[in-house]
């Protein structure tokens, strides 16, 4: 018979081991299909946060060069909510990483893999796409659900209609 300090061991090996497992075999974001709407660390909804005149500028601007997004700093939200729902501890969350400068760490919904190129600015402001063009319509989603696929077929195809290039470096520029 095995010594009962034994297993306990082992299970505790097979206990840490385990989610890094689980980790590794969950699929990446991007392969996502349309309509994932992963559960956020607190739960902000856009719908609410639009309907009072909010606009996306407010809270996601594009880096330097115009390639990703930014997303909105804990003290702006605070700028309202230290005032707004401050009993609730959904918000108590936003305080605390306001406080700490440590920021929320939101599920992604779009996110290319490291070989992909992508730049906002291209898109909005070259192309002149709205961002309910890729993103669908925020206003009306309490929690962010995947609207398009955005995969290599989904962005060759606008590409080719819209006669953007379409060759493999430009979207993998190491290729
Ligand atoms: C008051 C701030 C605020 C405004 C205004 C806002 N957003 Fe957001 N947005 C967030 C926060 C916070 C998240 C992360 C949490 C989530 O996904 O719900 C987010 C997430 C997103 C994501 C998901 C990104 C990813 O890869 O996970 C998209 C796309 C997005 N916003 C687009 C928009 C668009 C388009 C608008 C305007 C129509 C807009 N947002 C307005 C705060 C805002
Ligand atoms: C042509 C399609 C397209 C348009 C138009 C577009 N986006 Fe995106 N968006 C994407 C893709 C693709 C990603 C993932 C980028 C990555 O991971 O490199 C993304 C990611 C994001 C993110 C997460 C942060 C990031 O950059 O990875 C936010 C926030 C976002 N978009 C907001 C917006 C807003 C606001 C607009 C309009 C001003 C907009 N997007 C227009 C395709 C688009
Ligand atoms: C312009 C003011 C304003 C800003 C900026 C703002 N909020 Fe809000 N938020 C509100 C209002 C108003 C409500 C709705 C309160 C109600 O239901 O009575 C709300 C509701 C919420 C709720 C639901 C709280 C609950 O327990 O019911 C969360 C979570 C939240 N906001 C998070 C955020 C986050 C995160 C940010 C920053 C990305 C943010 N808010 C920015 C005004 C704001
Ligand atoms: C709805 C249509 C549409 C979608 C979807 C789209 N694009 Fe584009 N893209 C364009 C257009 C139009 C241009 C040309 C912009 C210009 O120069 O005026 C462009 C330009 C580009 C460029 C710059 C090309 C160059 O050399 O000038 C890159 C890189 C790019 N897109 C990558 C992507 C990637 C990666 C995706 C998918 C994640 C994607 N695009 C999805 C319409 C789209
Ligand atoms: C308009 C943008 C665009 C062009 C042009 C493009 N790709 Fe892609 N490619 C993507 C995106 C976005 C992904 C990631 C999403 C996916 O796997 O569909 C990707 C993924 C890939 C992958 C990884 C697949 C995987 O499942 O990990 C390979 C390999 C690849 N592309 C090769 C090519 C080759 C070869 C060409 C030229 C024939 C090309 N790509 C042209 C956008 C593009």
């Amino acid at each position: 018979m095995r010594h009962p300090r034994t297993m306990n061991r082992f299970a505790r090996v097979a206990v840490s081991v385990l989610p890094a497992i689980l980790i590794l075999a969950a699929e990446p974001v991007y392969k996502a299909k349309v309509g994932y709407a992963p559960e956020q660390p607190v739960p902000y909804s856009h719908k609410t946060h639009l309907s009072m005149g909010l606009k996306c500028s407010n809270c996601h601007q594009p880096d330097a060069e115009g390639f990703a997004m930014s997303f909105p700093k804990e003290t702006f939200c605070m700028g309202c909510h230290n005032s707004v729902k401050k009993e609730s501890p959904h918000i108590a969350k936003v305080a605390e990483a306001a406080k700490t400068g440590k920021p929320i760490e939101w599920a992604r919904v779009y996110q290319q893999p490291e070989m992909v190129w992508f730049s906002h600015d291209i898109h909005v402001m070259d192309a002149k796409l709205g961002c309910e063009t890729c993103h669908g319509k925020l206003e009306d989603m309490a929690v962010v659900a995947k609207a398009r696929l955005l995969d290599m077929k989904d962005c060759m195809d606008c590409h080719a209609k819209a006669s953007a290039p379409n060759g493999c470096s430009t979207c993998h520029p190491s290729q």
